[in-house]
C-alpha cells in the first residue's frame, strides 16, 4: 500500500476503520467465546454464533463416483448442475437462472416452484428427464438440521426474505414443489451450506483441508470439529468421530459485542438493509455491503470538503450505486496509476476529480477491504488455534476473495500475526465449491451407505 501521498485529513477520517493487533485479538477472544456457546447444549438456544451441526462427518477420499444433480441457491446466482465423478476426475455442466427480486421477497411456495421449474428445464436440456438422479442441495442460509436431508430454516440472510419458509423443512418444500411440477424425479441425498460444499470440494484433493470459508455476497465459515465437542451431535452414531460445524459467523456481533468497532457507516448499512439488527459481522465484511460502506465514507468526505472540491454527483450520493466490484477494480490499478479509478468516477458522473482525489479514493477502498480481510482473518485464526492441528488448509470461495486483488495477501499477513506458534496454514481457492461440494456430499453419503 503506498499511502504517503494520501491527504492527512482522509487518513485521519479513516482511522476508525483500522483494527490494530490488540483489537483483533480482543475480537478473536469474543468470537471463541461465542463459538463455544454455540457448541454447548445448554447455551446453544441463546447463542449468537449458532454452530449448526451439518451431519456431514466424512470427507471425500477421491474414490467417489457417479452422476449427480446439484442445486445452488444463496449467492448472487441460482444454479443447476449436472456432475459426473470418477476417480480423481469430474465433469460438470451447469446453468445459471435468475431469481428476480419479486421472487426473493415473495412467497416460499413461489420460490420453490421457480426452483423446480428451472430444474425441470435443465434436466430436459441435459436429456436426463427419464433418470432418477441423486441430488445435493446447496442452500446457503442458517439451517437447523436433524439429518443430512432435513433442515429447518432459522432465518433468511443476504437479500432473501420469502414468506412461510422460516420454521419449515426446506427439503420437504423442494420435494413438494417437484411433486407439484409433476414431470421430474430426483432423490434428494443431502442439503448443505456453501461453506460445507467449499470444504468438501477442496478436501477431495487435499486431506489437510479442514475449514471452508465464503467471502462473497455473504460471509460464513465451517470447520471440522471433534464429535465430543459438538454437544448437539452427541446422541448420534460415532461415525468418523468428527462432524462439520456450520458456524453462521455472519451473525457474530448481533448482541452488541462488535459495537466497540462498528462505525456510523456500519450502522447506516444495517438500518437500510432488509434485516436490520441481524448479520452485523457479515455486514462489515461481505460483497453485498462493502461497496456501500465505501460509498458512505466517500459521501461523508465529499460533504466535508475533503474530496472532489466538495462537489460530487447524484450517483455517488445514491444508495447502492457504488458496487463492491469497484473496490476490487480501483485497488487493481498498479501503484502510481489511477486508470480504473478515473473510469469508475466517470461512470459515477464525477468528471472533475483530480489525481489527488483518486489517490484518496483508493485509500478509502483499501481501508474498507483491509478491515474486511482483518475480520475474516481474526475468525480463521481463532478456528486454527482452537483446532490446534499443525497443518490446516482453508478452502475459500466467493466473489470478494476471488476478485479482490489483495484479499488473499491481506489474509495471509493477518492470520500469521494471530495464529499460535507451531501452526501452519494455507489458503486455497476452491472454485465452484458450492456446486461440486453438493455432488460430493451426496456421493460420500452413498459411498458410506454402500
Ligand atoms: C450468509 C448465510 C450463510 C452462508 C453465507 C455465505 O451468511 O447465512 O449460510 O454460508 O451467507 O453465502
Amino acid at each position: 500500500m503506498s499511502t504517503e501521498k494520501v491527504d492527512q485529513a482522509i487518513r485521519d477520517g479513516c482511522k476508525e476503520l483500522v483494527l490494530d493487533l490488540p483489537t483483533l485479538k480482543e475480537i478473536s477472544k469474543r468470537f471463541l467465546n461465542d463459538v463455544n456457546k454455540g457448541l454447548k447444549k445448554e447455551t446453544h438456544p441463546t447463542a449468537i454464533v449458532k454452530c449448526f451441526v451439518t451431519f456431514v462427518q466424512d470427507l471425500p477420499n477421491g474414490s467417489e463416483k457417479g452422476k449427480f444433480l446439484a442445486l445452488d441457491l444463496g449467492g448472487t446466482n441460482f444454479r443447476v448442475l449436472l456432475i459426473e465423478l470418477s476417480k480423481h476426475h469430474f465433469e460438470m455442466r451447469s446453468k445459471i437462472y435468475a431469481i428476480p427480486q419479486h421472487i426473493m421477497l415473495g412467497s416460499g411456495e413461489h420460490l420453490f416452484d421457480h426452483i423446480a421449474d428451472c430444474l425441470a428445464k435443465f434436466m430436459k436440456q441435459e436429456h436426463v428427464m427419464d433418470e432418477t438422479l441423486p441430488l445435493g442441495f446447496t442452500f446457503s442460509f442458517p439451517l437447523t438440521q436433524t439429518g443430512l436431508t432435513k433442515g429447518t430454516l432459522e432465518r433468511w440472510t443476504k437479500g432473501f426474505n420469502c414468506s412461510n419458509v422460516v420454521g419449515n423443512d426446506v427439503v420437504q418444500m423442494l420435494k413438494d414443489a417437484i411433486a407439484r411440477h409433476g414431470d421430474v424425479k430426483i432423490e434428494v441425498c443431502a442439503i448443505l451450506n456453501d461453506t460445507t460444499g467449499t470444504l468438501m470440494s477442496c478436501a477431495w484433493k487435499n486431506p489437510n483441508c479442514r475449514i471452508g470459508l465464503i467471502v462473497g455476497t455473504g460471509s460464513n465459515a465451517c470447520y471440522v470439529e471433534r464429535q465430543k465437542n459438538a454437544e448437539l451431535f452427541d446422541d448420534v452414531d460415532k461415525g468418523s468421530g468428527n462432524v462439520v460445524i456450520n458456524l453462521e459467523w455472519g451473525a457474530f456481533g448481533d448482541d452488541g459485542v462488535l459495537d466497540f468497532v462498528r462505525t456510523a457507516y456500519d450502522r447506516d448499512v444495517d438500518t437500510n438493509s432488509v434485516n436490520p439488527g441481524k448479520q452485523l459481522h457479515e455486514k462489515m465484511i461481505s460483497g453485498m455491503y462493502m461497496g456501500e460502506l465505501t460509498r458512505l465514507a466517500l459521501e461523508r468526505f465529499t460533504k466535508e470538503g475533503l474530496l472532489f472540491g466538495g462537489k460530487a454527483s447524484e450517483a455517488l450520493f445514491t444508495r447502492g450505486r457504488f458496487y463492491t466490484k469497484y473496490v476490487s477494480e480501483i485497488e487493481s490499478d498498479p501503484p502510481g496509476t489511477i486508470t480504473s479509478c478515473r473510469e469508475i468516477l466517470e461512470e459515477l458522473d464525477i468528471h472533475h476529480a483530480t489525481d489527488q482525489d483518486c489517490i484518496n479514493v483508493r485509500y478509502v477502498c483499501e481501508r474498507v477491504s483491509k478491515r474486511a480481510a482483518d475480520l475474516v482473518s481474526s475468525g480463521i485464526a481463532t478456528l486454527l488455534n482452537k483446532m490446534n492441528q499443525s497443518r490446516v488448509t482453508v478452502a475459500i470461495d466467493g466473489s470478494v476473495y476471488k476478485y479482490h486483488p489483495h484479499f488473499h495477501n491481506l489474509m495471509m499477513e493477518t492470520i500469521s500475526q494471530l495464529v499460535n506458534p507451531g501452526i501452519t496454514f494455507d489458503l486455497m481457492l476452491s472454485e465452484d465449491g458450492s456446486g461440486r461440494g453438493a455432488a460430493l456430499v451426496a456421493a460420500v453419503a452413498s459411498r458410506i451407505r454402500q
